[in-house]
């Protein structure tokens, strides 16, 4: 945070960077109504695949979307769509989004990366540099939804899209996990602090959707994110139930929802993305 904070300007560039750069990010995503930042407090509680079939879901209601993955650490956007090869840089040197379908498109900073398995190591100001950058160069054109998978926690990756995309609203993941829920609770304090409104909170993995019949079973207890959302005045806008076939669709590199177009999950995110577009006209 501090070395973000303590970046100075190149005296030897004639044009202000900084403006030049605010410019770009603002002409990249002056075209897209609603901003979604996906957030967890901790990781593996489906943020992505949240961020994915959310995406889809919204989609296929008929609302151009794009996803984007910042997640330097572990960019799962593109294998979660099935997607590979993400990026094609047009003749104004932007950078084109790969097509999931007519009304979605993605980009993945997977596409920055030396190899798909190469750990990269990435300092703070540097993550900071090359996801202004990678926002700014992006040609979405216009859009009704933006969403936006970081890695979780709150370090970098969130603040640097807290700082760049102004009006990023926040959608907190969480299971319904007591330990998971503390965390949710950190989330909100963060995006207290980076002055970033919160959409509302997901509880995901509520429950097991049994293979063989579709009922409904509550493993680990659920309702925990509805009741945290009541607690801090938040919308509550749903609760994903674990399904193995996520699991197994995401490990495969298949899209979940073009395999599973009628399943519980699918239906929780479809109710989720329906909400989500009724509360965006108020706003
Ligand atoms: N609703 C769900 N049912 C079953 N497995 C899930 C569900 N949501 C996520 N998972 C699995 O949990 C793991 C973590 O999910 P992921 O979306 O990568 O989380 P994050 O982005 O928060 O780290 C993955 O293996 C994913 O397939
Ligand atoms: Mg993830
Ligand atoms: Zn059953």
């Amino acid at each position: 945070m501090v070395e973000i904070m303590d970046k100075v300007p190149d005296p030897s560039a004639k044009k202000d960077p900084h403006a030049e750069q605010d410019a770009k990010i603002n002409s990249a995503l002056g075209k897209i109504r609603h901003k979604f930042l996906v957030m967890s407090g901790k990781g593996g509680v489906g943020k992505t695949s949240t961020a994915v079939n959310l995406s889809i879901a919204l989609a296929n209601k008929g609302f151009k979307v794009g996803i984007m993955d910042v997640d330097l650490h572990g960019p799962d956007v593109p294998r979660m769509l099935g997607l590979n090869g993400m990026l094609e840089v047009g003749p104004n040197g932007k950078l084109t989004p790969a097509s999931y379908s007519n009304n979605l498109k993605a980009v993945s900073v997977e596409s920055l990366m030396p190899t798909k398995d190469e750990a990269v190591i990435w300092r703070g100001p540097i993550k900071y540099s090359a996801i202004q950058q990678f926002i700014g160069d992006v040609e979405w054109g216009e859009l009704d939804f933006l969403v936006i998978d970081s890695p979780p926690g709150t370090g970098d990756e969130p603040l640097t899209i807290a700082q760049i995309v102004k009006d990023a609203k926040a959608i907190i993941v969480t299971t319904p996990q007591e330990v998971a829920l503390a965390d949710v609770r950190k989330s909100i304090s963060f995006c207290k602090r980076v002055k970033m409104n919160v959409f509302g909170l997901i509880e995901n993995m509520s429950g097991l959707s049994c293979p063989h019949c579709g009922e409904i079973i509550d493993l680990f207890g659920s309702g925990g994110g509805e009741k945290t959302a009541r607690q801090f005045g938040l919308n509550f806008l749903g609760r994903i139930p674990i399904d193995p076939n996520v699991v197994q669709c995401g490990d495969s590199g298949q899209c979940y929802r073009d395999a599973n177009a009628d399943s519980n999950v699918t239906r929780a995110f479809d109710e989720i993305a329906g909400k989500m577009a009724e509360l965006s006209r108020k706003i």
